[in-house]
């Protein structure tokens, strides 16, 4: 058993948050027709919400890895599952991220990317831990300490991604 535990970031807070990531992405790519990348499944809500917030026409693909096992924590040896459509040469790219936490999933990423060609590449992540290297990320949404958290996207093995609210994950050990 597992439930959703205390609320890290209310709904409020989400939205209030992407409209402002939505507005200086606008005054930012004002001019460059912009690419959004998003890294499934964790960042799937983020970047229907994001696409929405950013008032130019923008171009969206996504991609899914995995990082092996179903693991809360990440081993930075990453599988891609499902590439990219797009071919994202001198394309303008914002990399969609739900959360970096030791980033080697986004360094890994960047550095693939890159060996593409894009005209320029940027990340957006939801989500930052305070201790991670943030160098690397122009937007983020929240930065965060080290609690485990669920919804807006993001899950505990596969569950609880449909939560409207950031919440700190509580397992249960005791069985039934
Ligand atoms: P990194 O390579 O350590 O930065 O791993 C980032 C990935 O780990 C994210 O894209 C998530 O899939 C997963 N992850 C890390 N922390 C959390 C969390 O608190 N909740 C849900 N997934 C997480
Ligand atoms: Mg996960």
């Amino acid at each position: 058993m597992s439930s959703a535990g205390r609320v890290l970031v209310t709904e409020g807070e989400l939205q209030a948050r992407v409209s402002q990531l939505g507005a200086r992405i606008t005054s930012d790519y004002h001019g460059r027709p912009l690419l959004l990348v998003g890294v499934l499944k964790g960042a799937f809500v983020f970047m229907s919400d994001l696409a929405r917030a950013i008032d130019l026409p923008v171009d969206l693909d996504f991609m899914s890895v995995s990082s092996f096992g179903e693991s809360t924590r990440s081993s930075g040896i990453v599988r891609i599952v499902m590439d990219l459509e797009t071919d994202i040469r001198d394309r303008h790219v914002l990399l969609v991220e739900d959360i970096v936490d030791s980033d080697l999933k986004m360094t890994y990423l960047l550095e693939l990317l890159r060996s593409r060609g894009p005209a320029s590449m940027e990340v957006c992540a939801l989500l930052a831990r305070a201790d991670s290297d943030q160098s690397q990320i122009g937007y983020t949404g929240f930065v965060i300490g080290d609690e485990f958290v669920i919804g807006y996207g993001l899950d505990a093995a596969e569950r609880h991604r449909d939560l409207r609210s950031i919440h700190v994950f509580e397992p249960r050990t005791r069985s039934h």
